[in-house]
């Protein structure tokens, strides 16, 4: 029996520990393992390489993904999904594991609808999907925001200033949310709530007059750029306000024990799910437990967000 193995989307730290995890558990069940290149690009492509144990060896540590990745535009039309399926066909690849965020899952789902054995595992530094308490590269990413709004935070401090640091998260607010609770930020922009900027400004000069000498406000990406916001708020408080967009050094770095750890169980339950004969799942971790879901159920289940942290973020940083 083959397993195909592909990463699609944007990268997230914690992919190769994935790989790895896959790679392994299929090769101690005696499977052939092949890597696909560059996501459902490669796939289509035919870019397929077998992989062995020494394919994996010193990959656990590392960011990015070695099998890299790829976005697909015509892997989203159904004649781009059909060729994808008979290449699957073509090499014999009885079961594929698909790594990636919400819309690689979504494009799992559209191969599945075609017969393909399939897995897949949940993998984005944004922590978008709902049915899986982390996907795999948000620990990472946020607590390497938090080192940089660390330094961000010494130089504010310094000038007295305000400083507006953008995060990743065109949805989802949780990179802003859990970095700024992680780093008391002064006051958090997230799409999950309606931005009061006249209310923030008052709550940033209410902090100044009791003597805070700076602030920084946390800006999830989906809310706009921090240039608008800077100059926005600096009218409203008159307040020197500078902006750091984080960027892609979120996506980068050797993932955190939290990312190995989630990587090395999903992808050893993908395996173990494929063994069972339960495939068209995507395995989740809820409540520290790993489960595999339908994938039909899985991309159906909302992303709930955490009010309460975000209540509790505010009150803490008055
Ligand atoms: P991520 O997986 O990180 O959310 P994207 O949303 O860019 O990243 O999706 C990665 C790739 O998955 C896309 O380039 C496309 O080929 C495929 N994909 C995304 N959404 C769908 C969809 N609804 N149906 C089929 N394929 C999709
Ligand atoms: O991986 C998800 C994500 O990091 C989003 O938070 C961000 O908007 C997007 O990818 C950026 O992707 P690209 O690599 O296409 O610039």
């Amino acid at each position: 029996m083959k397993i195909g193995i592909l990463t699609s989307g944007g990268d997230a730290p914690g992919m190769n520990a994935a790989i790895r995890a896959v790679v392994r558990s299929a090769l101690y069940h005696k499977f052939d393992v092949y890597g696909i290149n560059r996501g459902y690009a490669g796939l289509l492509e035919k870019d397929i390489t077998p992989l062995n144990v020494y394919s994996v060896a010193d990959i656990l540590q590392k960011g990015g993904t070695i099998l890299r990745t790829s976005r697909s535009e015509f892997f989203t039309t159904e004649a781009g999904q059909k060729r994808a399926a008979d290449v699957l066909q073509e090499y014999g690849i009885d079961h594929l594991v698909v790594i990636g965020g919400d819309g690689s899952l979504n494009g799992a789902l559209k191969l599945k609808q075609l017969g393909v054995s399939i897995v897949g595992i949940p993998g984005t530094i944004d922590n978008d999907f709902g049915a899986s308490d982390f996907t795999i590269g948000f620990d990472t990413a946020v607590s390497t925001a938090i080192d940089a709004i660390g330094k961000i935070r010494d130089t504010t401090f310094s000038h007295n200033r305000i400083n507006v640091v953008q995060v990743m998260g065109r949805t989802c607010g949780d990179i802003a949310l859990y970095a700024g609770f992680s780093v008391g930020a002064e006051a958090l922009i997230i799409p999950e709530i309606e931005t009061n900027l006249e209310g923030i400004c008052g709550r940033l000069l209410a902090g100044k007059d009791r003597g805070k000498l700076h602030s920084i406000v946390m800006l999830a990406e989906g809310c706009g750029s921090y240039r608008d916001y800077c100059k926005k708020i600096e009218e409203l408080t008159q307040v020197t306000t500078k902006g750091t967009n984080l960027g892609y050094i979120q996506r980068g770095g050797s993932p955190s024990h939290f990312d190995r750890n989630l990587a090395g169980f999903m992808g050893y339950k993908a395996v173990e799910t494929i063994v069972e004969g339960n495939t068209g799942v995507v395995i989740v971790q809820r409540k520290g437990e790993y489960k595999a879901v339908p994938l039909e159920e899985a991309l159906a289940t909302p992303k709930v967000f955490r009010r309460d942290m975000y209540k509790i973020s505010k009150m803490l940083s008055i």
